[in-house]
């Protein structure tokens, strides 16, 4: 079968050929339908993120896919279920995260990640995977199954951030999204309804792609060329809800200044290292006094899967239309990889159900 891999040391994907997998016990195997592109891609593949399988040269991309089970394998899956795969598995054996169904909770060494850390993705003609690792998905949702991966890893961050402010009455509303990249637009997308205002900080000229979805949402864009996002409180007001989706260390910081007396920033960018100065003082004080939350949340497990399915289904059709710049076949998935001003979200296409 063919698949998109990386090899070591390449710092681009390659189409390669590899053996169609067997499902073992518990498995089933899955025909694959699209795989999703995101900035932990790129990552991946410049070297920055992740690893490769032991004693592999190369990994197979891919974490945000869709497809439909060709052998159930006495799974209790049917053939023709459309199913969408979690991310992380069991490195050697179990362990108590993946026993209670919370992976994403796994410090380091408990999890591999598909795709990313230590085990082959998804970005192959077929996969196998636990039942247990697959989500169903609608059919009627096939062509967007894409989506529920990121849209989990929002659904995830918002619990975490609603969790810490549970032990007093909390009604956000203002959002601000810290990134107009694929993440922070969708994250806007299903949040927007829930907050009387919303915000998106980037860093773009118009006319744009991004800034337009932002217009038709409705989201106040916020340039960070202009407005850096520890003086949004003075500029606009202070945000209830933070979501940081750029990557850029320096926002997770001064999130803290951007949010009102209570509120909550969820972070989400996994930044290279940088040192720089910022005053601390000022930092605790703020935190201390206004009664502020910070969370760092990664990854997702399949209650937030199952939510994020409902969520991508509740996508206005224009939005989805606008933020899927591009679905490229096996004969120029390199488009996919095409990381420019035009492109937001885009995946390769394997198969058709
Ligand atoms: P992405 O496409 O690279 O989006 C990042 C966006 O942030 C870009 O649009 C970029 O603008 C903008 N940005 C970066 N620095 C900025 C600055 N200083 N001011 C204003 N805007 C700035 O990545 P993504 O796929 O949406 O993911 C977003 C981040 O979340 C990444 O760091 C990714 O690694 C992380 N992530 C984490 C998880 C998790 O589980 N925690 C899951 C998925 C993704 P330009 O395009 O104009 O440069
Ligand atoms: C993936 C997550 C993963 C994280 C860190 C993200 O892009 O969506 O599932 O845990 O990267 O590797
Ligand atoms: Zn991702």
């Amino acid at each position: 079968m063919k698949a998109i891999a990386v090899r070591r040391g390449e710092e681009s994907p390659a189409l390669i050929e590899k053996p169609t997998p067997e499902p073992a016990d518990g498995e089933a195997l899955v025909r694959t339908l699209r795989v999703g592109v995101d900035g932990t891609d790129y990552e991946v593949i410049s070297g920055n993120h992740g690893g490769y399988p032991e004693g592999e040269d190369h990994i197979v991309l891919g974490h945000e896919a869709v497809g439909v089970v060709e052998d159930p394998n006495g799974t209790g899956l049917e053939a023709g279920d459309v199913v969408v795969p979690t991310v992380r598995r069991r490195p050697n054996g179990s362990n108590e995260y993946f026993a209670r169904g919370e992976p994403d909770m796994a410090p380091e060494g408990y999890y591999h990640e598909r795709g990313i850390d230590g085990e082959h993705g998804f970005m192959a003609e077929y996969f196998t995977s636990p039942a247990e690792h697959l989500v169903h998905c609608p059919p009627e949702l096939a062509d967007l199954g894409f989506l529920v991966e990121p849209a989990s890893i929002t659904e995830k961050a918002v619990e975490h951030a609603r969790a810490s402010r549970s032990a007093f009455e909390w009604s956000p509303e203002s959002l601000f999204v810290l990134g107009n990249g694929s993440l922070g637009l969708l994250t806007l997308a299903m949040l927007d309804e829930s907050f009387d205002r919303t915000y998106c900080l980037g860093r773009r000229d118009r006319p744009d792609p991004t800034l337009d979805i932002l217009d038709e949402l409705g989201v106040t864009y916020v340039d960070s060329r202009q407005t850096p996002v520890d003086e949004v409180a003075e500029a606009y007001e202070g945000m209830d809800f933070v979501f940081e989706a750029t990557g850029y260390a320096k926002h997770a910081f001064q999130t803290i200044h951007a949010l009102a007396p209570n509120g909550v920033g969820a972070l989400l960018g996994v930044p290279n290292d940088w040192t720089f100065e910022m005053d601390g003082g000022a930092l605790h004080r703020e935190f201390v006094l206004h009664n502020k939350a910070l969370v760092g949340s990664v990854n997702s497990n399949v209650r937030h899967f199952e939510r994020a399915v409902e969520s991508v289904a509740a996508l206005p059709e224009w939005f989805t239309d606008d933020l899927v710049t591009g679905v490229y076949g096996l004969d120029d998935y390199e488009q996919a990889f095409v990381d420019d001003d035009t492109t937001i979200k885009t995946a390769v296409e394997f198969g058709t159900r």
